[in-house]
């Protein structure tokens, strides 16, 4: 079958070289727009993304991302892209994990239809359970009850597109 949407599923990939250049808000609001649309557990709509351009902050992120990590050999854990998301989700929510993976999954196949790279950065919980994030999040107007589920390095690919790893065969059960 020949499907533009089935085709970005299939060849989006994480990137992890990033042009410096920052990404337009004009693309940016595209991809955004795309995680709004995630569903979420009875509609409530939950998360929150929080979409950083500004560098110093994207440096904070980086530097709080980085201290969870703790492996010196990794210092830059969002690989110097320009923007970052966030996807944050009320941890008391009926749904918050699964709410916020699916806006993040939007995300990253939005970045990749519009002609950007993103990668899925781990520890967002960690750094937003610190007392480092919970300042961030009053500063940003957020209830400090948020959870980090998911964080997002964006920018323009510095790096040919990755080639996917072979599909594992036992993949997919019929039951029919
Ligand atoms: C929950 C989750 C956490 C991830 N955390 C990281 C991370 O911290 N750093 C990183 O470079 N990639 C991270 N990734 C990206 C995966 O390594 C990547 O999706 C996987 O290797 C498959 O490659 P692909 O995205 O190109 O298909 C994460 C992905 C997921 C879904």
């Amino acid at each position: 079958m020949n499907n533009e949407a089935l085709e970005v599923l299939k060849n989006r990939r994480s990137i992890r070289k990033f042009k410096t250049e920052q990404v337009t808000r004009e693309e940016l609001n595209a991809v955004l727009e795309a995680g709004t649309f995630a569903p979420t557990g009875a509609g409530t709509q939950a998360p929150v993304i929080v979409a950083v351009r500004d560098p110093a902050v994207v440096k904070k992120l980086d530097e709080m991302n980085a201290r969870v990590l703790n492996m010196p050999q990794m210092p830059h854990p969002y690989y110097g892209a320009p923007a970052i998301l966030l996807v944050l989700v009320p941890r008391n929510g009926i749904t918050p994990v699964e709410d916020g993976s699916l806006v993040a999954g939007n995300l990253l196949n939005a970045a990749y239809a519009v002609g950007l790279g993103a990668c899925w950065i781990h520890r967002s919980k960690e750094m937003f359970d610190s007392e480092e994030g919970r300042e961030l999040l009053k500063e940003w107007g957020l209830p400090e009850d948020m959870m980090g589920v998911a964080s997002i390095a964006l920018g323009y690919p510095d790096c040919p597109q990755p080639k996917a790893a072979p599909r594992k065969e036992d993949y997919i059960v019929w039951v029919e």
